[in-house]
């Protein structure tokens, strides 16, 4: 693993210089702050944003500074939206040189919490907003000619995704949860089906706990392979323990505490001061002074 160290983050900032960035969701947060680095370093820059007010103040920021950017009103759920973005590009730039899907949102409406809309007395599909916009928006934004299968790959680390988030709730009512990833099936002898179905059984039927939460693979012509759950947590995870661990030493906790207070007091600091000044006004005003 390489550390990238904040300075070298923007070692290669001269070819951003006069490249057209095409980028939803610039209006706000991470989105803004990515169009102002890249308009600083030269590049031209088309904000989509269902927040036009957010997005029109962004482009101002950027051309009160000598740069070039412009924005307009983009729900990246509409795919007409989508089409508009990349023609204002053209039609002002002439290119699109980067492509940053970045609008998303958090958890909307947890399709999860065992309510159901019901109509005409059939349970109705459950509403996803959260994938309409953090998955199909983000293919829809970046479609191209991809050589192989976009949809299929990002639907299967959703579902690998889904399953472990299902898992710690499923846990505690005592309700197995797996997910099983064949190498081709079809056609293909390499996973024989009989396999591949022999794993979804086991997965379903295992009565030890630890077994559930697992992804099942078939690789190759080779038996099944179950991941465990602490498998999972190391590869990769492994790599980056010392980062993600929470602290566990008190001097770790003592600098991770001073970290977070001193975010606070910097992001909170007007919030506290008014708060402040309306309890001494308060006491003295009580307090007959
Ligand atoms: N902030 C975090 O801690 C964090 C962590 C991990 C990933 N992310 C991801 O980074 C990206 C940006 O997050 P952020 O924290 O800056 O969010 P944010 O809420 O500050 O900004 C998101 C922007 O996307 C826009 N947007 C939302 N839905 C849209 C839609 N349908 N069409 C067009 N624009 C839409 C919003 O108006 C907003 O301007 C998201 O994809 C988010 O999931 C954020």
């Amino acid at each position: 693993m390489t550390t990238v160290t904040d300075k070298e983050l923007h070692q290669h900032a001269d070819r951003a210089r006069g490249r057209v960035v095409v980028i939803t969701g610039g209006a706000n947060g991470i989105g803004r702050e990515t169009v102002l680095t890249f308009a600083r370093y030269g590049a031209k820059v088309v904000i989509g944003d269902l927040d036009l007010k957010g997005a029109k103040a962004v482009v101002a920021e950027v051309n009160s500074h000598g740069g070039d950017a412009v924005c307009m009103a983009c729900n990246v759920l509409k795919w007409d939206d989508l089409v508009d973005l990349f023609e204002l590009a053209m039609k002002k730039y002439g290119a699109v040189d980067v492509v940053i899907p970045n609008a998303g949102v958090n958890e909307i409406g947890n399709p999860f919490t065992g309510k159901v809309e019901v109509s005409d007395g059939r349970i109705l599909p459950p509403q996803m907003p959260t994938l309409d916009v953090n998955v199909t928006a983000v293919i829809h934004t970046s479609w191209n000619e991809f050589p192989i299968a976009p949809q299929y790959g990002a639907s299967k680390h959703a579902v690998l995704g889904l399953m472990l988030s299902l898992c710690p709730t499923l846990d505690a009512d005592n309700i197995r949860v797996g997910s099983v990833h064949p190498w081709y099936v079809a056609g293909v002898p390499l996973t024989p089906v009989s396999r591949v179905a022999g794993a979804v059984f086991c997965s379903a039927t295992d009565p030890d706990p630890s077994t559930s939460g697992c992804p099942w693979l078939l690789l190759d012509e080779r038996p099944v392979l179950r991941v465990n759950r602490d498998d999972l947590r190391l590869g990769l995870y492994d790599l980056l323990k010392d980062r993600i661990e929470r602290p566990t030493g008190f001097s770790e906790r003592a600098r991770r505490t001073v970290l977070l207070f001193t975010h606070l007091w910097r992001i909170f600091r007007p919030a506290i001061v008014v708060v402040s000044l309306v309890g001494v006004a308060s006491l003295a005003w009580f307090s007959g002074v």
